[in-house]
């Protein structure tokens, strides 16, 4: 007998209490959810065998594979449409199967393959294209494409596959799996086989290291909760990259807002999804950079931000009154450290009233004075705003709601009372076509007491103190309505739990009843991860219409297509050194969702931060894309001013955002305007170093280092008490950013670096040039001075670079000015021209007054702008660093320039 055959005799052991037939050695088709227990598992009728690995400990005894047979296959314009039956409709895992099915396999263009699987008979739930707009599927197939799909043929189980073409290389196959696809009401299957050279980046929210785990699953359902490991955190994405060690990259977005597990296992990735349907894209790259421009080309480009938003912001819960926010903003004058944005928490509201001004603490008089002021200064106020409206008769933004009738319902058709910081609340629909108007009222309201310049949206998960509905005595009553009968489709118990929490909890759980109703009877339940989404587009929409600019908006809840109207922070993280470091894959992770905008709150919001872990996040948070510090109620002060070593840190590392501010707006730019086809893909704004280096595997994993566009690779110390760092340095010429002297001629190298607490490392690629402007306390100040350029040469004497140039608030950006750097070396002569296009920039705009050089091996003789020669007091050479930089240039950016060494 071989081995194999005598191990599957011997794994077919009796479940003791059951009394059925279990093969543990077999395939296991899951029959519980992660944490359940043996004796429930039990009197489901399952069997039960904890593993060492991850294949579910909960399954089924004799599971038989569920299968779909392809009944007809019909050619299309733009590709095929199949359509799949099952005889046996008796039963599949979480209820019968729905069938027949109608898939829908749509070649979009040559990078974007569209699988659409739906119910043929009932129109189920999908995404509103106007939340999620859906590209309009073309009239004809592009003449060439990245990939081919293959399918199963009529009469034969379903499956279908995409391969690249250029290598052969399998994107996704469901054709590998137990389950090659499961239909039912509320529950969807289906898997891709993975190889093993997959790397998974994505699927989030959640605090994880960058590239995922594999043996992991991951739960898309927007909740509440101050950023536990792995857990489902304030927003959903459902859409992975894989790199594979051919160095090339895919992605795939499943456009579904159901509640989902994503298990990412080492040869099968698995969604379970407990509505909707399989509404697949599938982005052919091949580099990380066009996966997520091609993905944007689906869910909308980033928002473009105003340039204010890109400087410094303090915030905190827990500033007492409008004298608070006064100390704050003098003592970052008074120790120079750029601000550019004080925020209020909910501590200005009368009662946590969204709307209003607390009498005593925020007197409208003082605090419109001190806002005032702010402007004249050329900074910036934000305030945050709950969606809970207090359900009290006689509060303006509840009677407005209940007269226009936009406040969601429970399911008896009354307004549904949750409770959040004022007590109990209704929430606006934003699903109710009236409710952008009452929402854009509330917000202009506020604007009248107070000239605020952007909203900070925060709860939106929606964040409920109840789980569910709170009675009126605002107690908890959920345990109640959840074992209610279960009859049809059954939002408040589904048959499958996802992941919840870890703890597969009722999907009630700090949020609303899984039956409330939305406009047109939607439930709670199809769009819960969508509500973030809906509120910022409402709140982008009022603030545009109100203020006629480029608005501000942050927003804690997010999904795709949210990069199109709001930042994110990454919410209530921890003053650690771990939350330090998971900042950065935080970050960037939502650079592939989409939304560039981001940030995590600087020095740690719970618990108490230190001098040493400030210092170092102030160090780190510099060079986020959104930089705040923001600090909980019940923690001392964190200000940056408080001690001594972190003022000196924050002056200097600020400045050096400050002054590199038209290189992050240029980034921003890119990554915000539409895609031009010519041009090399551009959709994020930091980046992991794979991104830029997708050929070194090298790469793949690193998430303690990042890069900033193409150009600057900074590795922060991330650990306490350290005082060097392990940098990477991918192949080219690196230099330091700070003492301009050459780290490596040819990179591929790691390397420790001596990094004393008032120091960050930060290094520049040769061949980048990066566009800078001396930096001053505000943004405001700051686009007032002449500009600098940093131009890095390759070893082959070459550097390319621009910068984008507007009035940094317009929503029309018609007005402006991209004006392209490239330098070149021959015949021993180094040339850089620049080259203007656009109306923004005038005679009277800032000039370039300061380009510096770095890589240039021996002094230039002498050294022409525009033809005429720069005189020697001008040009400083350091052959101990190699570097050349010439001062009071007096440039103009409006006109095409040249500088001939
Ligand atoms: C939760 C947010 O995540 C946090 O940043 C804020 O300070 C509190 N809500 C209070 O509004």
């Amino acid at each position: 007998m071989s081995s194999v055959v005598f191990l599957a005799v011997f794994a077919l052991l009796l479940s003791p209490s059951a009394g059925i037939t279990c093969n543990e050695e077999g395939i296991r088709r899951d029959c519980g959810y992660l944490g359940i227990q043996e004796p429930e598992c039990e009197k489901k009728g399952c069997c039960w065998h904890p593993t060492q690995d991850h294949s579910p400990w909960c399954f089924y005894s004799n599971p038989s594979p569920t299968a779909y047979t392809v009944k007809t296959i019909q050619k299309t314009t733009t590709g095929l449409q199949m359509s799949l039956d099952m005889n046996d409709t008796s039963s599949g895992p979480f209820g019968p199967p729905i069938t027949p099915l109608t898939v829908s396999i749509d070649m979009e263009t040559s990078d974007r393959l569209h699988v659409k699987i739906v119910d043929s008979n009932n129109k189920r739930w999908e995404i509103p294209t106007q939340f999620v707009p859906s590209p309009e599927t073309p009239t004809a197939a592009p003449a060439s494409t990245q990939y081919t799909v293959s399918t199963a043929s009529v009469g034969e189980p379903f499956w279908f596959a995409i391969v690249r073409s250029s290598n052969n290389e399998t994107v996704f196959n469901t054709s590998g799996s137990f389950n090659s696809l499961i239909f039912e009401d509320q529950y969807l299957e289906i898997s891709t086989s993975l190889p093993s050279d997959a790397n998974i980046y994505g699927l989030g929210e959640h605090v994880c290291p960058l590239r995922l785990n594999k043996g992991q699953t991951y739960t898309l359902w927007n909740f509440d909760t101050a950023t536990p490991e792995n857990l489902n955190l304030y927003g959903s994405h459902p859409f992975y990259l894989d790199l594979r060690s051919s160095a090339m990259a895919h992605g795939v977005f499943l456009c579904n807002s159901n509640g989902m597990d994503v298990s990412v296992d080492n040869d099968l990735l698995t969604y379970k999804v407990i509505g909707g349907v399989f509404d697949f894209y599938f982005f052919l790259g091949p580099e990380p950079e066009a996966v997520i421009q091609q993905y944007q080309e689906v869910i909308g480009r980033p928002h473009m931000p105003p340039y204010w938003a890109l400087g410094f912001h303090q915030s905190r819960y827990g500033f007492k009154n409008v004298q608070a926010l006064q100390t704050v903003v003098a003592k970052y004058a008074e120790d120079k450290i750029p601000l550019d944005t004080i925020w209020n928490d909910i501590d200005y509201m009368d009662g946590y009233k969204d709307f209003t001004l607390d009498p005593n603490n925020y007197p409208q008089s003082e605090l419109s004075q001190f806002v005032d002021q702010l402007h004249k200064n050329g900074q910036h106020y934000v305030v945050i705003v709950d969606p809970g409206i207090k359900n009290e008769k006689g509060y303006k933004a509840y009677d407005d709601g209940v007269q226009a009738g936009v406040f969601i319902k429970d399911k008896n058709g009354q307004i549904f009372i949750g409770k959040v910081w004022p007590g109990n609340t209704a929430f606006p629909d934003f699903f109710n076509p009236g409710s952008f108007k009452y929402w854009q009222d509330q917000i202009a309201s506020l604007m009248k007491l107070v000239s605020v310049d952007g909203l900070w949206i925060d709860m939106n998960e929606i964040s409920n103190f109840c789980n569910g509905e709170c009675t009126s005595s605002g107690v908890d009553n959920t345990l109640k309505k959840r074992r209610s009968e279960r009859i049809g489709f059954n939002p408040t118990d589904p048959p499958y739990g996802i992941n919840n929490q870890g703890g597969h909890a009722p999907l009630n759980t700090k949020t609303l009843d899984q039956d409330a109703t939305h406009y047109g009877g939607v439930v709670e339940y199809n769009v819960h991860n969508l509500f973030g989404l809906m509120e910022a587009m409402a709140t982008d929409y009022a603030l545009r219409n109100l203020t006629g600019k480029r608005s501000f908006v942050l927003s804690r809840s997010t999904f795709p297509g949210s990069g199109r109207h709001t930042a994110h922070w990454s919410g209530d993280n921890h003053a650690t050194f771990d939350d330090l470091y998971y900042s950065i894959p935080g970050m960037l992770n939502f650079q592939m969702f989409g939304i560039p905008l981001v940030g995590s709150d600087i020095c740690g919001f719970i618990g108490d931060t230190n001098e040493e872990l400030c210092g170092r996040w102030m160090q780190l948070g510099a060079f986020y894309p959104f930089s705040r510090n923001h600090d909980d109620i019940h923690d001392p002060d964190q200000e940056p001013y408080l001690w001594p070593s972190v003022i000196a840190i924050s002056r200097d590392i600020l400045s050096v955002r400050y002054s590199l501010l038209p290189y992050y707006y240029t980034l921003f730019y890119y990554a915000h305007r539409p895609v031009v086809a010519t041009a090399p893909p551009a959709a994020t704004v930091t980046r992991p170093l794979f991104f830029e280096f997708p050929n070194d595997s090298k790469t793949y994993g690193i998430d303690k280092q990042f890069m900033v566009g193409s150009g600057l690779l900074i590795s922060p110390v991330l650990n306490q008490g350290s005082t060097s760092v392990q940098a990477y340095f991918p192949q080219g010429r690196w230099y330091d950013f700070f003492t301009n002297a050459t780290v490596s001629e040819s990179g591929g190298e790691t390397m420790e670096l001596s990094t004393p607490m008032d120091q960050i490392q930060v290094h520049v690629r040769g061949g980048v040039t990066i566009p800078m402007q001396e930096p001053e306390m505000t943004t405001t100040a700051s686009r007032l001075n002449p500009y600098r350029l940093l131009v890095a040469l390759d070893n082959g004497g070459a550097s390319n670079g621009s910068i984008y140039l507007d009035d940094g608030i317009s929503l029309d950006m018609s007005n402006s000015t991209l004006v392209t750097y490239v330098t070149s070396t021959a015949s021993g002569r180094m040339t850089l021209t620049a080259q203007p296009q656009g109306s923004y920039v005038t005679a009277s705009s800032p000039p370039l007054n300061t380009v510096v050089f770095l890589g240039l091996s021996t002094a230039p003789k002498s050294v022409s702008v525009n033809g005429k020669d720069l005189s020697s007091s001008q040009m400083a050479y350091s052959s101990s660093t190699n570097t050349l930089t010439l001062t009071d240039l007096n440039i103009s950016m409006a006109k095409p320039a040249s500088i001939v060494c």
